[in-house]
């Protein structure tokens, strides 16, 4: 098969690792890539969203599948479009339709879905300017925290908790009169806040049936001890200690089946990844959040501890074949550790050459590339989570000690990355 994977980050580097291990992938392309997907395919010079560039490659390399990375081009429905072409009867997506993205797509659109299908969740009401007074009247009385999320997609960043009542109703303000966020924070969803700790479960499902890969629990601040502005994930950890089998059992009866049957009693098309947010409160798990895609930095602990054949998986997720499919993990601790651009998440420099990749011992630890060029033969920060070092190890402490001292090899200037992830665990 030829595939085009689309997408630049770490999770892509990831994917074409995997998916240049399988004997059923014969060309890999990667658009845009990073340096780190040149030397596992060829890296075609347009964005996830340009759905012109997409269709005409994937006609004119004869690609048999096409795996969607990110949000954005699901969102805006490259699925819908590659598949309405008649050229293209035979394409396997992996990615859900524009409909089923709108699972990450909208968050009022996700939280009434899990509503009609009684997934646990946290409370919530959903407000535009049109219902602004009921806004601020629903605010006044509720309960601290507080959390206000923008209706679609922020870049990670639509997320806001208030801590007292003065700051939801500024707050609110802000995103409905002052459209802090843009469009997508046309319409806000007000929610109670839940206590506890998160970890994030992937599922791969052909909407018939589904697969659990491996969970993960990633870091999303930008500090040691959790502390410091959101990030887009700063380290990851799988297995996670707290999900037990009986966690992931009562996770698979209250949470994956009724979303995986509510899609189809919904008419929804899925093919492709449902990413689900938790929160573990009392034992219990919520949906904090669905999204249509794998993780980044999840996909770094979640694909190096899959056994089985990423391609053929695909496969048979968009064949429909799933039910066939006996995910196999390995039993290892995977833990990753992001390096990032001094300043980042806010202003950051690129263009910085890193040095050392290829001192790394490639025994124990695998460097997935996330914001990185090639030019001239160098390799140069190009984003604010640069790279991340993947490690196996016996416990959590030991992966990620190995990858700190993997990272000591690497140096580009402004190199950060955090020495705690895993820290609760230890
Ligand atoms: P999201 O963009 O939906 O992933 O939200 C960003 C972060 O906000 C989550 O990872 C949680 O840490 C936090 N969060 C979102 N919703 C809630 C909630 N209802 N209660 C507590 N924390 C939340
Ligand atoms: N690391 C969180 C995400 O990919 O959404």
């Amino acid at each position: 098969m030829n595939i085009l994977l689309l997408g630049s980050g770490g999770r892509e580097h990831a994917l074409a690792w995997k998916l240049t291990q399988s004997p059923l992938c014969k060309n890999l392309f990667i658009a845009p890539g990073n340096a780190g997907t040149v030397s596992l395919g060829i890296n075609l010079p347009f964005g996830v969203n340009d759905f012109e560039q997409i269709r005409a490659t994937c006609i004119d390399e004869k690609i048999s599948m096409v795996v969607v990375g990110p949000e954005d081009p699901l969102v805006n429905g490259i699925t819908d479009f590659l598949l309405s072409d008649p050229r293209l009867a035979s394409l396997l997506v992996i990615g859900p339709d524009k409909n089923s993205a709108q699972l990450e797509g909208s968050k009022a659109f996700a939280k009434s879905f899990m509503q009609r299908h009684k997934i646990p969740t946290a409370a919530y009401k959903e407000f535009t300017l049109e219902n602004y007074k009921d806004g601020v009247d629903y605010l006044r009385d509720h309960s601290l925290p507080v959390v206000l999320k923008a209706d679609g997609l922020a870049a990670g960043k639509g997320v806001v908790i208030c801590g007292t009542t003065v700051e939801a109703m500024a707050e609110f303000e802000l995103m409905l009169q002052r459209a802090k966020f843009g469009e997508a924070g046309r319409k806000v969803v007000v929610e109670e806040y839940l206590p506890g700790i998160e970890m994030s479960v992937f599922v791969l499902t052909d909407g018939a049936d589904y697969v659990i890969f491996p969970e993960a629990k990633d870091y999303k601040r930008a500090k040691e001890g959790d502390k410091g502005p959101n990030t887009g994930g700063m380290g990851a950890v799988s297995p996670v200690p707290f999900a037990t089998p009986s966690m992931m059992k009562k996770i698979e009866d209250k949470v994956i089946k009724p979303t995986v049957d509510g899609l189809k009693k919904d008419g929804l098309v899925y093919q492709g990844f449902i990413f689900f947010g938790l929160m573990i409160f009392n034992e219990e798990p919520f949906v904090i959040e669905y999204n249509c895609r794998m993780g980044d930095p999840e996909t770094e602990v979640v694909i190096p501890r899959l056994k089985n054949d990423l391609a053929e998986l695909f496969k048979a997720c968009a064949e429909k074949r799933l039910k066939e499919i006996k995910v196999e993990t390995d039993p290892r601790t995977v833990c990753t550790v992001v390096a990032v651009s001094a300043g980042y998440p806010a202003d950051y420099q690129k263009g910085k050459e890193i040095t050392g990749i290829e001192n790394v011992n490639p025994e124990d630890s695998i460097v997935f590339q996330m914001g990185t060029q090639l030019k001239d033969g160098k390799i140069l920060t190009n984003g604010g989570r640069v790279l991340c070092m993947t490690s196996y190890g016996r416990s959590i402490f030991d992966a990620v000690s190995i990858s700190k001292e993997e990272l000591e090899k690497i140096y580009y200037e402004g190199m950060i990355y955090r020495q705690d992830i895993g820290y609760e665990f230890e």
